[in-house]
């Protein structure tokens, strides 16, 4: 569903809803990465491009102190009442997320009026593409509009990143909040999570195509693994005298094996390999490279597969399917994307045999899984925009 239909939808609804027009109308994208997994919170590069799925805010003031959230997600309603200090609600809660948007824009000496407001969303929903920082975008951007104060978009993704940590809970890095507030249309994002300095690559080629595969898995280990790989990094950094992986060689890394745990080391070998790869990546692409970017795109993958250890096997079915149909079928290359432990792959494929790369995997991946996979092309999309107000 293109955006602006989105919008209108999101606006139908909040009448059906309140009786009223809305004022404001915000939308935020989700994300897929390119290349440079689990590199964001070890100082290092990530190479993440904004998808066509968004999702959309549509708000009005009431004249109270209460701001009431309506979900189109079928979970309800939530009522913040802002005369109340805020706190997070239960793990898992979906208001968590706007919630703890709010509670960020209360810091800062932001504090809204009351509004009633219907969201609505097209990322998918615990598929690895971010649903999560665009609902948090997508709340901080109507914020500006209802407190009359444009953050910086930096700024604006760290708010987003700290509600996070704070409201759900989920020590995560910066990458995908970053996408979703500073993306651009036909542009890959290529962002030093150090300095937060990014460039902006072209990905306009109408030859290729980015193909996005949910694997329709979710494997509960997310929760608990992803702050134990911080801390295995962490370790890793420690145990090489560095601040952070991104100031570590693999020479460094061979010289001081010994020094620390086999699992350990592994995880370093991850994070220090992708680093490098991603900025070689986004100059592939930037040349056309695209065997380039292929072969790094699969070390990527089996890194975090062998190394990191955050893939499964129906990633890896995708993954394997589509290197074997290889460039001949017309797939560049593939890997899985986002946390891991399920959710989706990104493919480059040639655009005159998406239809023909789309059909083998999804036999393949049914055939050897016995799932049905979810998959679709999506150009690079727009960051987060205030659509009315
Ligand atoms: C999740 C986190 C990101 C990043 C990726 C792995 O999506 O939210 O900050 O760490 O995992 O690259």
């Amino acid at each position: 569903m293109p955006l602006s239909h989105l919008s209108l939808q999101t606006a139908a609804d909040f009448k059906k809803a309140f009786g009223r027009d809305p004022r404001w109308i915000a939308a935020a994208p989700g994300r897929i990465n390119i290349i440079g997994e689990h590199t964001d919170y070890n100082d290092g590069f990530v190479f993440p491009m904004a998808i066509e799925r968004y999702t959309v805010i549509a708000a009005s003031p009431n004249g109270t102190d209460k701001i009431n959230l309506r979900s189109s997600a079928g979970d309800g309603a939530s009522t913040i009442d802002l005369a109340q200090p805020l706190k997070p609600g239960a793990k898992g809660y979906w208001a968590n997320y706007p919630m703890g948007v709010i509670a960020g824009f209360v810091a800062c000496g932001l504090k809204p009026v009351g509004f009633d407001a219907v969201l609505n969303s097209i990322v998918p929903l615990g598929g690895g593409l971010s649903s999560s920082a665009s609902l948090e975008v997508a709340t901080a951007t109507l914020l500006e509009a209802v407190t009359g104060k444009k953050l910086d978009p930096v700024e604006k993704a760290l708010l987003c990143q700290k509600a996070e940590h704070d409201y759900a809970g989920m020590p995560c890095g910066i990458m995908d909040q970053f996408i979703s507030a500073l993306g651009k249309e036909s542009h890959i994002l290529l962002l030093d999570c150090r300095t937060r300095k990014f460039d902006l690559v072209p990905m306009s080629d109408p030859t290729v195509a980015v193909l996005i595969t949910n694997t329709n898995v979710k494997h509960e280990l997310t929760g608990s693994e992803y702050p134990t790989r911080r801390k295995q990094c962490e370790a890793a950094a420690k145990a090489l005298g560095v601040a952070s992986l991104r100031d570590a060689t693999p020479e460094q890394l061979e010289k001081h094996k010994s020094q620390m745990d086999e699992v350990v080391y592994r995880r370093a070998r991850h994070v220090i390999g992708e680093i490098e790869r991603t900025p070689h990546a986004a100059e592939g692409i930037r040349a056309g490279n695209w065997p380039t970017v292929g072969q790094l795109m699969y070390a990527s993958h089996y890194s975090l597969k062998d190394d990191y250890e955050v893939s499964c096997p129906e990633l890896d079915a995708v993954v394997e399917i589509a290197q074997n149909i290889g460039m001949k079928g017309g797939v560049i290359g593939c890997r899985m994307t986002g946390g891991g432990f399920g959710g989706c792959t990104v493919a480059l494929v040639k655009t005159d045999k998406v239809d023909s790369v789309m059909k083998t995997i999804e036999a393949e991946y049914s055939k050897r899984t016995g799932i049905k996979p979810t998959m679709f092309v999506s150009r690079p999309g727009q960051g987060a925009t205030l659509l009315q107000g």
